[in-house]
């Protein structure tokens, strides 16, 4: 079992496709990473799953370092990439080298920063400070509200050509992955013939050369939001009910706990024990 590098994820490209999922917690991640996934994404989208936020703008950095440390413990195998939180980009950047040293610090091997307009200058410091970056396109959800909300891009061919140039502006300035989130496949596809870096789609279409997701969507987890793109290969929010109330039914029928899982105590211990 070796563990997956940036170069390893780098050269699959043509050859064998890439698997990416979100995951915030030590649990969850080590059993992703004793699948055969690739990457383990500690995502921005912990702020609406996991915290419950409205917006993954408003996630802060001390909790996307934590949730990195916690799932970076658990992680032998996955390449762990963190998602820099729109803070770390304010004002022009400044703070966006200092914050990405900090996930790699936490354990991560790589960040993912979302387009936003002059990002440019942050992403080459990054890279220039070694701290290999995964660029991330389209609907980029940090900055929505500049896109017109949260729908489909690069339905134009303004819009088009314009992701177009931003996945080789990433290319160039030496990412070793871009995201493709919410555009149509046609276009993923010629994005994905036009550079030479791993694409790796949500909402993309297949022609990518990899495919990501929500863990919690996956799972059925998150009931608030469930976009078209979304396969739910499993929908245990079901499970887990049924599971918490056979629980609170055997409490109540006091049919658990049995002595399976209680504690006994020895008999002449106990008998010197004064009772009133
Ligand atoms: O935070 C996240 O979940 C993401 C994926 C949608 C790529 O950035």
């Amino acid at each position: 079992m070796s563990k997956i590098s940036v170069k390893d994820i780098s050269k699959r490209k043509k050859r064998k496709k890439i698997t990416m999922l979100t995951c915030y917690d030590y649990a969850f991640a080590h059993i992703l990473d004793s699948t055969g996934i690739d990457i383990i994404l500690v995502g921005d989208s912990l702020a609406n799953v996991v915290l419950g936020l409205d917006e993954t703008r408003n996630v802060s950095l001390k909790e996307m370092l934590n949730h990195t440390q916690a799932v970076a413990r658990a992680t032998k195998r996955a390449l762990v990439v963190a998602d820099m939180p729109a803070v770390s980009f304010r004002k022009r950047g400044a703070r966006g080298l200092a914050d990405g040293k900090k996930f790699i610090k936490a354990g991560a091997a790589a960040v993912k920063v979302e387009w936003f307009k002059g990002c440019e200058p942050v992403i080459k410091r990054l890279i220039k400070s070694k701290i290999p970056v995964m660029g991330h396109i389209g609907l980029t959800p940090q900055t929505a509200h500049l896109l017109g909300g949260y729908k489909v891009q690069g339905k134009s061919k303004e819009s088009a050509l314009k992701l177009i140039k931003q996945a080789k502006i990433l290319e160039d300035l030496g990412c070793f992955s871009v995201v493709l989130e919410c555009i149509p496949y046609q276009l993923s596809c010629i994005i994905t013939k036009e550079v030479r870096i791993p694409t790796i789609g949500i909402g993309a279409g297949k022609y990518c050369d990899g495919q990501v997701l929500v863990l919690y969507d996956l799972l059925g987890l998150y009931e608030r939001i469930r976009p078209k793109f979304v396969k739910v290969y499993k929908d245990l929010s079901s499970e887990i009910k049924k599971s918490i109330n056979g629980f609170v039914k055997e409490v109540q029928e006091s049919r658990f706990p049995t002595k399976n899982q209680s504690f006994s105590m020895n008999k002449d211990q106990l008998r010197q024990i004064p009772l009133k």
